[in-house]
């Protein structure tokens, strides 16, 4: 066994760290407070290769491992939680699942533009009455001669407003159930697609949110994805690796702010003393340190598992449900090393701890991922 990185996934998790420190850092509670994404900062993640970055060279993408994506994710998220879940999201819901299942003209046609950062992608399958209970899609897609008509909504959709290419899930046969769920890549500009509302969120707040409305949509043939009825297993498929790139932002989350935790702990006096001298301190500090390592470890296996071509639903679900466990934990945590300092802005604490808390909810609850795990243990 191995725990020492590459030397490429090494300079991959410097330079994400580099950027996240000298791009993101700054304005980031001003983003937060006034709920504004960061357009220019994701421009810029695009040029450095960080929104493809597995896809293949011949598609735009990086060509790089699983690995040296957690490690990016978990330094961009350390400082902006917003940034990283626009990142994760066009990495491993929309960039993986096109790459994987797209056949070649929609690769060149989507990807490209996807992996390059040149656009953003965005991840269509919630609905108002479809969050866990994913197989109760209401969004219908019927046939008529070389096109569909897609009608219906779609709700919590990530880069909802700033996406130009959405991958959407929607019934093509009720009758079949989930096996009548069917994939397809819808365009922004097309007729009857409206954006509506942004979503005015606790913690993620410079995310772009908003639910989705289909009206006729026209959608070609040539968009779906895979075969009619191939669209829940897409859907299910492509969340198994999001899940991976949640962790590692649940991960990053609660890395960031032990970071803070553990130099302010040192900075500030009581008692005559630096507070990281005083034992209730230590053993938070141990406790944190402990609870990362634990979730590093988990977070790290399920992007090596997937590298190696195994299986990873299960580790995945796993790594997603401990992080996002551990980055509740250790941002409240956080906040109260920090004292009363911690409940203000200014020391990003806060907002680290209001950020973790969808860790726990999007790319399947904690509860889902309880699910999947006990099916894997149980089949
Ligand atoms: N991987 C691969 N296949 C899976 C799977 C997985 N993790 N989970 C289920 N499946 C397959 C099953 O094998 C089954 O296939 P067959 O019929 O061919 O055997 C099929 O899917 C149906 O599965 P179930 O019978 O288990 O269906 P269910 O309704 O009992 O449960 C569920 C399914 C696991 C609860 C599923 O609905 C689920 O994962 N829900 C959570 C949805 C979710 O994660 N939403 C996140 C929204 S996206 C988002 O948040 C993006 C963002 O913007 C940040």
């Amino acid at each position: 066994m191995n725990f020492e990185h590459t030397e490429e996934q090494l300079a991959v998790r410097d330079a994400a760290r580099e950027f996240a420190k000298s791009e993101l850092l700054e304005g980031v509670i001003e983003r937060d407070t006034e709920a504004r994404f960061p357009s220019e900062q994701m421009k810029k993640m695009g040029e450095l290769g960080f929104m493809g970055m597995m896809v293949d060279p011949k598609y735009n993408g990086g060509g790089m491992d699983t690995v040296s994506y957690v490690l990016a994710m978990e330094e961009i998220s350390k400082i902006d939680a917003s940034a990283s879940v626009a990142m994760s999201v066009n990495n491993s819901l929309v960039c993986w699942g096109l790459e994987k299942y797209g056949n070649e003209q929609q690769k060149e046609k989507y990807l490209k533009p996807l992996a390059s950062g040149e656009v953003l992608g965005a991840f269509c399958l919630s609905e108002p009455e479809a969050g866990s209970d994913a197989t109760s899609q209401k969004t219908s897609a019927e046939l008529n001669g070389d096109h569909y008509i897609l009608n219906g909504t779609k709700n919590w959709i990530t880069n909802g407003s700033t996406a130009s290419i959405y991958l959407v899930i929607a019934q093509t046969d009720a009758a079949k159930g989930h096996k009548g769920i069917s994939a397809f890549i819808v365009e922004k500009e097309s007729e009857g697609f409206v954006i509506g509302k942004k979503e005015d969120k606790l913690g993620i707040r410079g995310s772009d949110t908003h639910s989705l409305m289909f009206t006729d949509v026209k959608v070609p043939v040539e968009n779906r994805i895979g075969e009619e009825g191939f669209g829940f297993t897409f859907a299910m498929e492509t969340l198994n690796g999001g899940r991976i790139g949640i962790a590692a932002q649940a991960l990053g989350i609660a890395s960031g702010a032990y970071e803070l935790a553990l130099a302010y702990s040192k900075e500030r006096k009581a008692f005559g003393k630096p507070i990281s001298q005083h034992q209730a301190i230590q053993f938070k500090l141990a406790d944190m340190a402990t609870n990362i390592e634990a979730a590093r470890l988990l977070v790290l296996k399920s992007a090596w598992l997937k590298d190696q071509g195994k299986d990873y639903a299960h580790a995945s679900a796993m790594a997603k449900l401990y992080a996002s466990q551990v980055a509740m934990d250790v941002t409240i945590e956080a906040v109260q090393v920090h004292g009363g300092y911690g409940f203000v802005k200014e020391y990003h604490v806060e907002r680290l701890m209001r950020d973790a808390k969808i860790t726990q909810i999007y790319e399947g609850t904690s509860e889902i991922q309880k699910i999947v795990i006990s099916r894997s243990i149980l089949r």
